[in-house]
């Protein structure tokens, strides 16, 4: 006998984002498309009637946190996919689902790829002096640096503290070419239409370049972290970040 599908509401369903889960859900032989809500929709009234029990969340950066915690309240274990959801606000939601006996999600990336990326950067950055990250995404991106690019800087920066390594010396130079300086890491930001989204990180030592890149054509190479996210949102408890729990790494997170 086959389990019963997972009904999945969408918030953003309009979106590109959204409207690729949406249909993925409504495709899928383990989902079912509950709802889909877009802006001007009074969701948060009607979500608790929509007999979904985890509800994907693709909007605008910085409505993350109000709309998981929304969902929340209305007895909806959140997938947030929305930028801009920080670990305070985390942790927030986290002791909000705990009170109401429910679970959730925020992951910034959807990507396997993405993911892998991060963790092989998180292993070479206590062995190099020095690290810069170069990202490109389409020109509809609103943010810069990207939310991934800065995630990984952080990530390089926590991975050299655990290792006793000691922090990165940035270039120290008063020339915006050179980047944005976050962990000791600069980041260069390029916005291309030919572009979907690509990272390089790229280590140096003395006389050696390491470089560890990603890259990704379409939202297609979302769906499975998208499938893996919204099966752990229905049976976790508590609201975590990131795939690193979704996958069971259990990397330390700074
Ligand atoms: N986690 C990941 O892997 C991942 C991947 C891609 C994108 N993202 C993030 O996901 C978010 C959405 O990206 P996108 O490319 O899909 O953006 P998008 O194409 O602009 O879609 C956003 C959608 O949300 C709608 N919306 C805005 N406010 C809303 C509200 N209060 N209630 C319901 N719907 C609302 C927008 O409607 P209007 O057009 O009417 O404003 C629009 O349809 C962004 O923050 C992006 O950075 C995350």
């Amino acid at each position: 006998m086959s389990a019963p599908k997972l009904r999945v509401a969408v918030v953003g369903a309009s979106g590109r984002l959204g409207a690729f889960a949406a249909k993925l859900f409504a495709e899928h032989p383990r989902f079912e498309l509950a709802a889909r809500w877009e802006r001007g929709d009074d969701w948060p009234r009607v979500a608790r009637d929509c007999g979904a029990s985890v509800a994907f969340e693709a909007t605008r950066a910085g409505l993350g946190f109000a709309h998981a915690r929304a969902l929340l309240e209305a007895g909806l274990r959140p997938v947030v996919a929305t930028s801009g959801v920080t670990p305070t606000e985390v942790r927030e939601l986290d002791a909000l689902a705990r009170q109401l006996g429910l679970g959730g999600v925020v992951v910034p990336n959807f990507s396997l790829g993405a993911w892998l990326m991060q963790r092989a950067a998180e292993l070479a950055a206590p062995h190099f002096a020095q690290a810069e990250i170069v990202e490109a995404h389409h020109t509809r991106k609103a943010d810069s640096p990207s939310g991934t690019a800065a995630d990984t800087a952080r990530r390089i920066a926590a991975a050299r503290e655990r290792a006793g390594a000691p922090p990165l010396a940035p270039h120290g130079r008063a020339q915006p070419a050179r980047g944005e300086i976050q962990g000791g890491v600069a980041l260069h930001s390029l916005r291309l239409d030919g572009v979907y989204a690509r990272q390089e990180v790229l280590f140096s030592g003395v006389g050696e370049l390491f470089t560890v890149r990603h890259e990704m054509g379409g939202p297609e190479a979302f769906a499975p972290g998208i499938e893996l996210a919204t099966l752990f949102a229905a049976r976790t408890s508590g609201v975590q970040l990131g795939l690193d729990a979704v996958l069971g790494a259990g990397a330390p997170r700074s």
